[in-house]
């Protein structure tokens, strides 16, 4: 049924969803952090943003539920790397090729590392919800390792990727595009930015770096 406000029909939404939860069931084991939970509740947050800030619903709701496969193809890799499956999937759920490539267009542009200050409302809504998993406060606790262990990265690697990419995009003023967003998250988002920043710093400590590896032998030992 294709209401008036919905440029994809709420049946394909829910045949996309279907499709990238089975995906998400079958290589849980690969899909450590960018599993279904975070991909429900990007779509779901991303929706929200949508909401207020005017950016087509159901694109943006699809744009979440296919932004991260190319973890599913690639380990540790830009959005890019999912465009083919991304595209197989739409393509299988009935998703036209004109809509499909606009939800290319707002994954990349959505897309951290490279994202500017001026992007479509859509890739706003993807952007700010997928930035609010990064910055949410259980992250760190509860889900980097499994980013480790997803990406094959070390706590290094992580804490500089993290640095890097994100630390000038919050000085300069768009870490969160929505300004409800930014004003309930900026002190999770400048917390978990510092804390970063700390983890940096901590991993240059020689010291600190035998406690991790004596940490990694027992983990080895106990696989
Ligand atoms: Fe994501």
């Amino acid at each position: 049924m294709r209401t008036q406000e919905s440029t994809i029909d709420h049946a394909v939404v829910a045949a996309v969803e279907r499709s990238v939860h089975r995906l998400c069931r079958q290589y849980a084991d690969r899909l450590q952090f960018h599993g279904w939970h975070h991909v429900g509740f990007v779509r779901a947050k991303a929706a929200g943003f949508a909401r207020l800030n005017g950016a087509d619903v159901t694109v943006v709701e699809v744009a979440a539920l296919v932004h991260d496969v190319n973890y599913l193809v690639l380990r540790n890799s830009p959005a890019a790397a999912g465009r083919s499956l991304r595209r197989e999937i739409l393509a299988e759920c009935g998703v036209p090729p004109r809509i499909a490539q606009w939800i290319d267009e707002i994954v990349d542009e959505a897309e951290m590392a490279t994202r500017g200050r001026d992007i479509s409302l859509e890739a706003q809504a993807l952007s700010d919800a997928d930035t609010l998993f990064k910055a949410l406060p259980v992250t760190p606790v509860v889900l980097a390792h499994r980013y480790l262990r997803e990406n094959g990265l070390s706590l290094r690697e992580l804490a500089h990727k993290i640095v890097g990419e994100q630390c000038d995009v919050h000085e300069e003023g768009y870490y969160f595009y929505n300004p409800e967003a930014a004003a309930t998250y900026s002190r999770w988002a400048t917390a978990n930015l510092q804390l970063w920043q700390c983890i940096k710093e901590a991993v240059d400590d020689p010291t600190v770096v035998e406690l991790l590896d004596a940490v990694h032998a027992v983990d080895a030992l106990a696989s």
